[in-house]
């Protein structure tokens, strides 16, 4: 008999590196008591991002998973592609399901290799999910069902955005304080345009929700860095600066938050692992994927809450 889903059965091993932690003990595809939901509820406040592996889990677990952690929402990449035409169940990323998004290469006969749009095979840049959204997920659920093996590609790294932000300069610090950040939702995170988006020219063709550059992480009340995209101008940008104050300023801060020493890779993907990330206080990039190896994941959202601004409020951390 199994010791699944108690106090005594949960181990966390930390990465060693910045952020990140396997969390052992827990099996989703069985019922999980609020007792040991809240605990990784801390868990995932203390490393967060945790790597289940083993898990074998239909979309519905994944959803019910969702919804230990505040529910689930529909990715708004879908939207753009049901307003460019598609219907759901045709394409692997309109899934049935609203809150699933199926990320595969794989054709109705099991072929691999399937995926020939460039961006299947690009690296994703750093982002963090869903940043171009009123209301971002808090975090993301993404499921390997089967994945190559790590001399294939697609590591998934994550950086930490609470050091991000604490590793900042007294002066950039002072050069932030009080400003946002237009998220820019007209490319997804290869870079590429989005289905119906017209390429932006000028600051005014880009359309996507103001969010301050640093939030309030409503768990920890700690302060994180909130960068979520940016591509080539014009792109997101810092409504209070000029053009090229804000691209000065914004490239400042993109060096920090992605700086080496904040970041873990999952570069060992198995079947069955469930990576379980926080949007709000991490970013994530994946690296190039070679697709003629059979590569499929399916990801839902956590439902997010409106972003809390640090502007105007102190940081409850007592660091
Ligand atoms: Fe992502």
């Amino acid at each position: 008999m199994s010791d699944i889903n108690t106090l005594s059965a949960i181990e966390v091993i930390p990465s060693g590196k910045a952020l990140g932690a396997e969390v052992r003990g827990i099996d989703f595809a069985q019922p999980v008591p609020d007792v040991v939901r809240d605990e990784l509820v801390k868990i995932w406040a203390d490393h967060l991002v945790l790597l289940f592996r083993g898990l074998k889990l239909s979309d519905d677990q994944l959803l019910s998973t969702a919804e230990l952690f505040g529910g689930s929402q529909a990715a708004k990449s879908r939207d753009f592609f049901l307003q460019a035409g598609v219907k759901p169940g045709e394409n692997d990323r309109v899934a049935k399901k609203p809150a699933i998004t199926i990320i595969s290469n794989v054709d109705g006969q099991g072929k691999a290799g399937v995926a020939s749009e460039a961006d299947r095979s690009l690296s994703l840049k750093w982002h963090s999910d869903n940043s171009y959204v009123e209301v971002p997920p808090t975090g993301s659920l993404l499921h390997a069902h089967t994945v190559p093996s790590k001399e294939y590609g697609g590591a998934t790294s994550f950086n930490n955005q609470y050091l991000a932000y604490e590793n900042l300069s007294d002066e950039l610090k002072a050069a932030i304080e009080g400003k946002n950040c237009v998220h820019d939702d007209h490319r997804n995170t290869s870079g590429i345009l989005r289905p119906t988006k017209k390429k932006p020219e000028k600051r005014e063709d880009i359309t996507g929700p103001t969010h301050p550059l640093v939030r309030i992480h409503p768990v920890t009340g700690k302060r994180a860095l909130y960068l979520g995209r940016h591509y080539e101008w014009p792109s997101s940008y810092i409504p209070e600066l000029d053009d090229k104050e804000s691209e000065a300023l914004l490239a400042k801060l993109w060096a920090a938050a992605s700086d080496d020493s904040l970041m873990w890779s999952h570069d060992d993907w198995q079947d069955g692992d469930l990576l379980m990330w926080d949007n709000r206080c991490t970013m994530h990039a994946r690296s190039p994927v070679d697709h003629s190896q059979a590569r499929v994941l399916h990801r839902t959202l956590i439902k997010g809450d409106p972003v809390i601004s640090a502007w105007g409020q102190p940081s409850a951390a007592a660091e």
